[in-house]
């Protein structure tokens, strides 16, 4: 029976298990946006997963929305990376880097001169900004010209060539969880007339334009990407998500991807909000390498995995605390409590110090 400790194909790798760790932005990087010495040793402690995907990572100066996040398109930060990935890779384990444009969750602040933050269309979100400054109101965004958006794909494209060559395996497109992409995805943030907007397939014309120009640059066997499609973190929401993310499915499907990544439910919730998705359609529709998250604890991942309703599970919150997850889980060792109060602080206490 498939389980947690059965070995599965990814893309072109072989993955000794089916325990992901999910990517988590940490806010220990310093301004530059460039990893180091700390940073590599978070990821290596945790290197017993059979994939870890990184934080997010910035794909260019306007991709930014929080302080002290990791870029990934100049040289300094491609170097930072590769202490990331050789050290990963010298305990035998495999790394994505989570690529990530936030859209309109930034902050003229966090902006190259100042500027505003853009975004499908000029609609301010609720909620505030994580600045160098503390926390800032949101602004009204910046609508994103049709002309724009070429160039904004072709950063996607660079970056991601980047991340491999930081030594990264391949790379996640984050979809997810109200940013760039989602905004074009959902109705709620995305209000345009032209070529990119209204209709559901217009909707997803973004995200299958990055897809393709990642894919030319890495491969598609190299390339995951991640959803959200009930998720309201960031202020998003959709008319008809089901018929949406189906669609999205159904585009993706014959595309080769080494995976989608699916974040179920609402996430930051205490799990107390209902799900009112139906996942098992989606994972029905999807042809390839299906992976799960949220909320898992062991019980209901070998369920997910021996059931079929998914290949892969990703861990976010148990890996923060038990950098050695997988032994924990095979052994069935209690989990270390996490300090909630360090997920998003700088310095090495509840980072590298469990
Ligand atoms: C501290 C923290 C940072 C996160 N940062 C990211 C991120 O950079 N990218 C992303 O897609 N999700 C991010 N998430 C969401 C997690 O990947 C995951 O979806 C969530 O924690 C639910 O999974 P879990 O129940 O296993 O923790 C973050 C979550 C936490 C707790």
């Amino acid at each position: 029976m498939t389980g947690l400790f059965t070995s599965i194909k990814l893309g072109p790798y072989e993955l000794p298990n089916r325990i992901v760790m999910a990517p988590m932005t940490r806010c220990r990087i310093d301004a530059d946006g460039v990893p180091a010495d700390m940073n590599a040793t978070y990821y290596a402690q945790r290197a017993s997963a059979g994939l870890i995907i990184s934080e997010a990572c910035a794909i260019s100066a306007q991709g930014v929305g929080y302080a002290n996040t990791p870029g990934i398109y100049n040289e300094a930060q491609v170097e930072g990376w590769r202490k990331v990935t050789q050290r990963v890779h010298n305990k035998g384990s495999r790394i994505f880097l989570q690529l990530w444009h936030v859209g309109r969750i930034s902050h003229p602040s966090l902006q190259p001169d100042g500027n505003l933050p853009v975004a499908p269309s000029a609609i301010r979100p609720a909620g505030k900004a994580f600045t160098y400054d503390g926390p800032l109101p949101f602004v009204i965004p910046r609508a994103l010209r049709t002309e724009e958006i070429a160039g904004i794909v072709a950063d996607y494209r660079d970056a991601a060539k980047k991340a491999l060559d930081a030594g990264f395996d391949g790379v996640e497109i984050h979809a997810a969880n109200g940013y760039l992409i989602d905004q074009f995805l959902r109705s709620s943030t995305n209000q345009r007339e032209d070529a990119y907007g209204g209709s559901v397939k217009n909707r997803i014309r973004f995200l299958s334009e990055v897809v393709s120009a990642i894919s030319e640059a890495c491969g598609t066997a190299r390339v995951g990407v991640r959803l959200s499609p009930e998720n309201h973190f960031n202020d998003i929401f959709d008319d008809a998500p089901q018929t949406l993310f189906e669609n999205v499915i159904d585009h993706l499907n014959s595309l080769g991807l080494a995976y989608v990544h699916i974040v179920e439910g609402v996430i930051h919730s205490s799990g107390k909000i209902k799900k009112t998705f139906n996942y098992g359609k989606l994972r029905a529709r999807y042809q390839g390498q299906y992976m799960a998250n949220n909320g898992y604890g062991k019980k209901r991942a070998e369920a997910a995995l021996s059931t079929g309703s998914a290949d892969l599970i990703s861990f976010g919150t148990p890996f923060i605390a038990n950098p050695d997850l997988p032994n924990r889980l095979a052994q069935n060792l209690p989990l270390n409590k996490m300090d909630e109060s360090t997920f998003y602080v700088g310095g090495v206490n509840g980072y590298i110090t469990y």
